[in-house]
């Protein structure tokens, strides 16, 4: 059963930063994009390296012509072990898995960040 513990100060949430913390016995982190926060579960669903300590890359499009062009509006996390890397809007990974990351449900009260684990 999911228990609510609070996480940080909203402000204390970084844009393209994240910011790692033990809740409930699990380590998780936050990074804002765009604007919006997201938490989830410091755990490759690889092969569980601490994924938080990846680095964010520009997504690689094909355009119309095949060519293929980086976007770094839609920034991908990459995996600090074997490199996957996973979308930080969806959690999916750059190709055809089942395996996503592991978002988690957070509430904002006031400046306070409050994460369910
Ligand atoms: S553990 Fe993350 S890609 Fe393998």
């Amino acid at each position: 059963m999911k228990k609510r513990y609070f996480f940080c100060l909203a402000s204390e949430i970084q844009e393209h930063i994240f910011l790692v913390r033990e809740v409930g016995g699990k380590s998780v982190g936050a990074i804002r994009q765009n604007g919006n926060i997201r938490l989830l579960l410091n755990y490759c669903p690889h092969a569980g390296a601490p994924i938080c300590k990846g680095v964010l890359v520009p997504a690689q499009l094909c355009d119309a012509d095949q060519t293929l062009v980086l976007d770094p509006q839609k920034p991908q996390l990459r995996c600090p072990w074997h490199g996957w890397e996973f979308d930080l809007e969806n959690g999916r990974p750059a190709f055809e898995s089942k395996m996503r990351l592991a978002f988690l449900t957070h509430e904002l009260e006031g400046e306070e960040v409050y994460v369910s684990v």
